[in-house]
């Protein structure tokens, strides 16, 4: 395994001779001494130079290569992004280290989302997992190969808490929770940067999109966010403060409003809680244009007060606009922007780069030109082994009537669905540098892991959509949907006499990648109206239906659910999807994943998350009762609830042991159930553990998810598994924005999801 050879690789490939400055050599790494060298070399920068170090370039038909070369070469750049090959980055890097005044080496960053050459599940599939050991894996060979195209920093994790399927960047993050999106973030800086972002191996993480970028009212991309301290601080910003916790050395700052100061000129944000508060070092990154939006947004009247509102606000680097560089040499002149200020940003620029090891070996994750592969796509530079074993893991059976799942390796298999043969959706979004080409389809897949053994029959029944207007928003910038010469109707009517040939339909529906992604809010969470009519017609011909989804958003799947015999959750499964696919659907691999977000019924039900407040008239649905909280025109509750999955076997949770009755503030107790296997076949189970603060100075949530542990476990073996409870998992912030435990009566859910639990009481005394 190429990415494990990584860790420990030190520091510093030999030098190429003719580039050497005094600049560079064999600095210590540590911040005393990386704090004495940044503040010599500000002494010897002129304040263009500075400035210079502010910018971030994306390289694109705006900046093209050439240009960017000139303005390196003036010292006018600090960064640079969206530029992948080793050569066109070593090039970059020869202009500012031969030809630049004080030759101060670039750093080259890009979007990592969920790997660089081989794609991985996006990151809710990662969430799925309930796995911090998968998601290092993923971490460690995404640093791999971004650092080994020479990449030296990621905008990546993206940590934004969201309860809103609506808002299309869900599928960018870990989901609805605090817990698991804080925790997996940290699993995924600490794999990407491992010991040092120095190393050969390793990149520099950006937790984004700081902050709760994921709140956007009404989940329509980009909108305003408004939310309590209390809500703020609970739930939305510890997964960035787990990330810096961890050392990422970036934050990238939210493009949205929060209580109506945009992030972007939210001097409170970005100074009094990042740096204060938290104490950060590393660089604060503008979101794209995002500097002179601050026009929009109506806290800047012009580009050149919009530069003094984002710098003074503590903004260090400016992503893809120019107006840093326009504007800030007058505003240092005029004092609208003091020599501090400035020297503060760049300081922060200059300490990532000594921490990247730029100033002892500029080319650390480029190497010498004949080291460069002959083709960056090369097969032999993916990770085909780790990418199937992770998306095997990601993808959560919701439903399995009658055992239709596993599929026999035999008979006839009637293979439909726009999704099924598509090698670009199943990427999924952000999929960095991924090449189409090398990815798996399901249909694919399943020939593959089917072999001879079966018949696969394959009609696509549907286009991702017929509505017009989507298909024009969908190709706007890649030409995304295949254009059908085929009526609706005659391909429905394919799909149905292929289905009439086999034993059991594989209908793969969803959303095209692109109806998951930035910019791609929607108002409606259902599968598209060309997909139901396909969906609806192979339940007609009474096969067994199974419906693999893919998807990046929860869905609201009340009628498919009806309709499904069994329903796989795929999300997008990236390179190895569909081979990852075909090994759950037959068989050859036990379903073990999780939602890591609530499915509701319908969109009039959003927000549904499980850890809301219980208010003082909870919906009980064993004891309906109108005044109460809830709609009278729908089941309540989620429809599939945060947690929750299938697997080919059972299991069974016993009562909820507590070591002991009651805790004190700095005591400890231990919660443990007995886990048993009680089917046929040996399965994975992610047991989750929750706590609810029964009665404090505030209402507290009815449940947190609080600890999770995977087992795996034979038919008819057991396991206890521990949790142990110290008063760091009963803290919140208060009424007073005071972060305590406050003593009083406890309950611990323990169980398969966040509804089918076990309980016990305690008291923190
Ligand atoms: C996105 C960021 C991304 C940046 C650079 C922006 O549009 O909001 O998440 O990192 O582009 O690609």
């Amino acid at each position: 395994m190429k990415w494990l050879c990584s860790v420990g690789v030190a520091v510093g490939l030999a030098l190429q001779p003719a580039l050497a400055d005094d600049l560079i050599g064999n600095h210590p790494m540590t911040p005393q001494a990386r704090d004495a060298f940044v503040s010599d070399l500000l002494k010897k920068m002129t304040t263009d130079e500075k400035i210079g170090q502010l910018r971030l370039i994306s390289v694109g038909p705006d900046n093209p290569k050439e240009a960017i070369r000139d303005m390196i070469k003036e010292g006018q750049v600090g960064a640079i992004f969206n530029t992948v090959t080793r050569p066109d980055i070593r090039a970059m890097q020869d202009q500012a280290m031969s030809l630049s005044r004080l030759k101060i080496p670039l750093f080259f960053a890009f979007d990592v989302l969920h790997g660089q050459r081989t794609i991985f599940p996006i990151s809710l599939g990662l969430a799925s997992t309930f796995n911090l050991d998968t998601v290092r894996t993923v971490g460690r060979v995404s640093a791999y190969e971004a650092a080994d195209d020479g990449l030296n920093m990621t905008w990546a994790p993206m940590v934004d808490v969201s309860r809103d399927p609506r808002w299309g960047r869900v599928s960018e993050g870990f989901g609805e929770d605090t817990y698991l999106t804080s925790v997996m973030g940290r699993a995924m800086v600490e794999a990407m940067q491992g010991k040092s972002p120095a190393e050969r191996y390793s990149v520099m993480t950006s937790v984004k999109h700081y902050a709760a970028y994921g709140a956007v009212e009404g989940g329509k991309e980009y909108n305003t966010v408004d939310m309590s301290p209390q809500r703020l601080f609970n739930d939305y910003l510890p997964p960035y403060k787990a990330g810096l916790d961890a050392g990422s050395g970036g934050v990238m700052v939210a493009l949205n409003s929060i209580n109506g100061t945009p992030a972007t000129s939210n001097s409170w944000l970005l100074k009094d809680v990042l740096r204060k508060e938290w104490g950060f070092k590393g660089i604060t990154i503008s979101d794209h244009g995002a500097i002179k939006e601050l026009i929009n947004h109506g806290v800047a009247s012009d580009p050149r007060d919009a530069v003094r509102v984002a710098l003074n606000a503590g903004v260090d680097m400016s992503m893809s606009d120019e107006y840093y560089s326009k504007y800030l040499p007058e505003l240092v002149k005029s004092g609208e922007v003091s020599m501090e200020t400035l020297d503060d940003a760049t300081r922060h620029v200059l300490n990532v780069k000594y921490d990247m090891g730029l100033f002892n070996d500029p080319y650390n994750h480029l190497g010498p030109k004949e080291s460069d592969p002959k083709n960056t796509n090369d097969e032999s530079r993916l990770h085909r082994e780790e990418a199937r074993a992770v998306a095997r893991e990601s993808l959560v059976l919701l439903k399995n009537r009658l055992e239709t799942l596993p599929l026999k390796k035999s008979g006839t298999i009637a293979v439909v669905g726009p999704l099924a043969d598509s090698q670009r959706d199943i990427m999924g979004s952000w999929s960095a540098a991924g090449v189409k080409e090398q990815s798996v389809t399901v249909l694919q897949g399943m020939k593959n892991v089917a072999g001879d053994k079966a018949s696969i029959l394959y009609a696509k029944g549907a286009s991702i959509t017929d509505d017009k207007g989507m298909i024009d928003f969908l190709n706007l910038y890649e030409k995304a949907v295949p254009e059908e010469k085929r009526t609706p109707q005659q391909m429905i009517d394919e799909a149905v006499a292929t289905a009439k040939q086999a034993d059991v339909v594989v209908a793969v529906v969803g959303e095209s990648q692109g109806m998951a992604h930035e910019a791609s809010s929607r108002t409606s969470i259902g599968i598209p109206e060309s997909q139901r009519r396909l969906i609806a017609a192979m339940k007609d011909t009474g096969k067994p239906l199974v419906l693999v989804l893919m998807n990046g958003r929860p869905l609201s799947l009340v009628r498919e659910n009806q309709q499904a015999d069994a329903m796989l959750e795929t999300w997008f499964a990236g390179t190895e999807g569909g081979n990852a696919i075909a090994d759950v659907l037959f068989g050859d691999y036990n379903p073990s994943g999780k939602l890591p977000m609530s499915f509701p019924r319908s969109v009039g039900q959003i927000p549904v998350y499980y850890n809301h407040l219980n208010t003082g008239r909870p919906y009980n649905a064993d004891r309906p009762n109108k005044y109460t909280s809830r709609y009278f025109d729908e089941a309540n509750g989620a429809l599939f609830p945060f947690g929750f999955g299938l697997s080919y076997t059972t299991f069974s949770v016993s009562d909820v042991s507590l070591s002991a009755p009651t805790m004190t503030h700095d005591g400890k107790l231990t919660a443990s159930v007995t886990v048993n296997n009680t089917g046929k076949r040996e399965g994975a189970m992610a047991v989750q553990m929750y706590l609810q603060d029964v009665t404090a100075t505030m209402s507290r949530p009815v449940k947190e998810l609080k600890a999770f542990k995977k087992v795996t476990l034979k038919p008819g073996e057991s396991q206890t598994v521990s949790f142990p409870i110290d008063v760091n998992a009963l803290k919140f912030w208060n009424a007073q924005m005071k972060y305590d435990a406050e003593p009083g009566k406890f309950r611990v859910y323990i169980g398969q999801d966040s509804a089918r639990v076990k309980q016990a009481e305690f008291e923190l005394k």
